[in-house]
């Protein structure tokens, strides 16, 4: 049992907790700026002669990315079929959809126009066209994914990730269940992340993606293995970046460097390396997920919403040293102060920045009231709540935070 001094703010801090052994494999080419999307020809013709052109409700249209997009498709002379409509918390139905649509087409890419719920929804549907069993085994986990077609990413929003891991998140509205699955297999082949393609988004989207980055952050961060120390002095530099940038894209939504920043930050908050050596239980994702499922409320919305109440919940004399060192490192709050103290202005801060962006703290403000809070917490839980978290919860805590959220 090794011990590993290291240096944090001004404090000398003692951790006893050893990073775990990982292997860290990310097969994602990513072209990062303004025109990139003039490489998505090539890189799509490299693998594909025919692909399902998959976005949502209109947004590609209006902004530009749904043309540039498939000038590049027609200068390489790749096929392509659309498939529009895709809603955010993208539903099962709407998956098999994009399934029946690829076999029957002979289709042998995915390009995705849009936020996590295209890519995901693309993900789905490129492991299912592969698959001859139903696609929501790969969220109840009967099938675990092993092959998928190639997908490709067009990203329109600062948020998930998900153009860079291989998380699929998917709606059953017929159950009220929004699950996830990972695999290997539908990590994107190219994302092409153009920042300008950012400067369209409504106000409240970027504000709830700006609260999903430092979400996916903070999972990660807030975790029981405390030598991480190279993951978490990354993840606070991520989690600086959103700070700064969040409300000034808000205030200027065609500042490019702010858009940038924060579109380089959501690809690392989530893939992998502020992970990488610890377990990670996401804990206020799957809180939130349940809030999704139960009121298809916007991910990052649910996500800023539930965050500070969690912190709240679970700060105690164990926890409050990391808080403590979120808070000096990432706000500025003072080091010199009582580390509880210090913990508590870390969650202050944190809120305040979600309120001055806009965002709702109690679930009243959506008109969520308290009837279902017993059977959505029941369904957030998982064993790893209580093993691995970096402060445990039962059925009963996951009920109290969404209470205190009312
Ligand atoms: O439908 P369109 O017209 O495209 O409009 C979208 C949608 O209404 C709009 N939008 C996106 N880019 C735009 C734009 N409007 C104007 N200009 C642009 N440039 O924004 C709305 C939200 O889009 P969506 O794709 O739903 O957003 P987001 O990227 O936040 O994705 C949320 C989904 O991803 C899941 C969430 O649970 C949710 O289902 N997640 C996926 C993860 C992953 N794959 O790793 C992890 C996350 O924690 C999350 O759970
Ligand atoms: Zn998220």
């Amino acid at each position: 049992y090794e011990i590993l001094r290291c240096l944090v703010g001004s404090e000398m801090c003692i951790r006893d907790r050893l990073m775990e052994n990982f292997t860290y494999s990310i097969p994602t080419t990513i072209h990062f700026g303004k025109r990139q999307i003039e490489k998505l020809g090539a890189e799509v013709a490299k693998k594909c002669t025919k692909v399902l052109v998959v976005f949502g409700g209109g947004s590609v249209k209006r902004n530009g990315v749904y043309d540039d997009a498939i000038a590049q498709l027609d200068s390489c002379g790749i096929a392509h079929i659309d498939f529009s409509g895709v809603e955010p918390n993208p539903k099962i139905g709407t998956v098999r959809e994009g399934v029946r649509v690829c076999k029957e087409n002979g289709v042998d890419g995915i390009l995705a126009l849009g936020g996590g719920s295209i890519i995901d929804c693309s993900k789905t549907i490129a492991a299912g066209a592969l698959y001859d069993g139903d696609a929501w085994d790969f969220l109840t986990h009967k099938a675990e994914p092993i092959k998928a077609l190639p997908i490709y990413a067009v990203v329109t929003i600062a948020a998930t990730g998900s153009e860079m891991d291989g998380t699929a998140v998917i709606s059953n509205p017929d159950t009220n269940e929004k699950l996830d699955f990972d695999a290997y297999c539908v990590i994107p082949t190219c994302a092409i992340c153009d920042p300008t393609y950012t400067f369209s988004l409504p106000a409240k989207q970027t504000a709830a993606g700006v609260a999903d980055i430092m979400s996916h952050t903070m999972e990660n961060y807030f975790a029981p293995t405390e030598d991480a120390y190279i993951s978490n002095r990354v993840a606070e530099a991520i989690l600086k970046t959103c700070v700064e940038c969040g409300p000034r894209a808000l205030e200027k939504p065609d500042d490019y460097a702010a858009r940038a920043n924060l579109m380089w930050a959501s690809s690392w908050a989530i893939n992998g390396f502020v992970g990488m050596g610890k377990p990670v239980a996401w804990s206020v994702h799957r809180i939130e997920h349940e809030l999704s499922a139960f009121y298809n409320i916007t991910h990052g919305v649910g996500i800023a919403l539930l965050t500070p109440h969690w912190m709240r919940y679970v700060l105690n004399e164990k926890t409050a040293h990391q808080f403590a060192q979120y808070g000096i490192n990432v706000f500025g709050v003072d080091a010199s102060l009582p580390e509880m103290e210090a913990a508590k202005q870390a969650v202050d801060r944190t809120e305040a920045l979600f309120v001055s962006m806009g965002l709702p703290m109690h679930l009243s403000e959506l008109n969520i009231g308290d009837e279902n809070f017993e059977k959505m917490a029941e369904k957030a839980w998982r064993p790893a709540y209580e093993t691995s978290a970096f402060a445990p919860l039962t059925v009963e805590d996951i009920c109290n935070i969404y209470k205190m959220a009312l």
